[in-house]
């Protein structure tokens, strides 16, 4: 693992024994892991969890039941997955293995807010006569922008009339602490087998 020659899908598996073994010199060769981020891409999930251990292997049906019924990461309380159930808070996710890279999915789920969606973020907005508005931003230019209010309305503001404005945030809680590094892998494993139809059929590969 050190040497980064261990079959990907066993990473997190591996670094969970050696987490657990009493041994001296496995805690040596992990920390030696743990000082030694992968090159380029994405580091440290968490600072004694790099997300290398969480793009692969994984079990896309263990993956699919936690976003179903998981009651603590309540994905479908804010998004659309694999039925008509679910709800569009948050993005439609049927297709976003072919929109995401594994990467892209771990940090989605691990640091919400680090890259957000456009249109899904929510922003403040305090105009110049003292009121203060939070939505999301759906559309923008120069001249003005289309908010989103939290009960769905639409607003148009004039970029003249803004007073200040803060970074969008996503309401997406961080999953880490609400599921385990193993099943944000399991997560990990079943969106990103969501491709569209086309996508599907050409890649053979199961
Ligand atoms: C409280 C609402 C909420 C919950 C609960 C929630 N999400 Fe999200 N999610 C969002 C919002 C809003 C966004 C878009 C903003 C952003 O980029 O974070 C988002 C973004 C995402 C993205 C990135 C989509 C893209 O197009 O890149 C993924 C993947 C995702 N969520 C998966 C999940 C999974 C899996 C769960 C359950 C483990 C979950 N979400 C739970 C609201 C939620």
């Amino acid at each position: 693992m050190v040497a980064r020659k261990l079959d990907a899908g066993l990473k997190l598996d591996v670094f969970r024994l050696a987490q657990d073994s009493a041994s001296g010199e496995v805690a040596a060769a992990l920390r030696k892991y743990l000082a030694a981020p992968p090159k380029g891409g994405l580091k440290m999930a968490s600072p004694d969890l790099p997300y290398e251990l969480l793009t692969d292997g994984g079990d896309p049906a263990r993956g699919k039941a936690i976003i179903n019924g998981h009651l603590g990461a309540n994905c479908i309380a804010c998004h659309r997955v694999d039925s008509d159930e679910g709800s569009e808070v948050g993005p439609m996710l049927r297709q976003i293995g072919g929109l995401r890279t594994k990467e892209e999915l771990a940090e989605s789920l691990v640091e919400p807010s680090a890259k957000i969606v456009a249109g899904f973020g929510i922003e403040t907005i305090v105009l110049k006569d003292g009121t203060t508005l939070a939505g999301s931003v759906t559309k923008e230019n120069a001249k003005s922008l289309d908010f989103r209010l939290p009960d769905g309305k639409p607003q148009k503001i004039n970029v003249t009339a803004i007073a200040s404005r803060t970074p969008p945030v996503s309401v997406m809680p961080p999953m880490l602490g609400i599921l385990t590094p193993e099943e944000i892998r399991d997560v990990v494993a079943y969106l990103s087998g969501l491709k569209p139809k086309a996508a599907k059929s050409a890649k053979t590969k199961k």
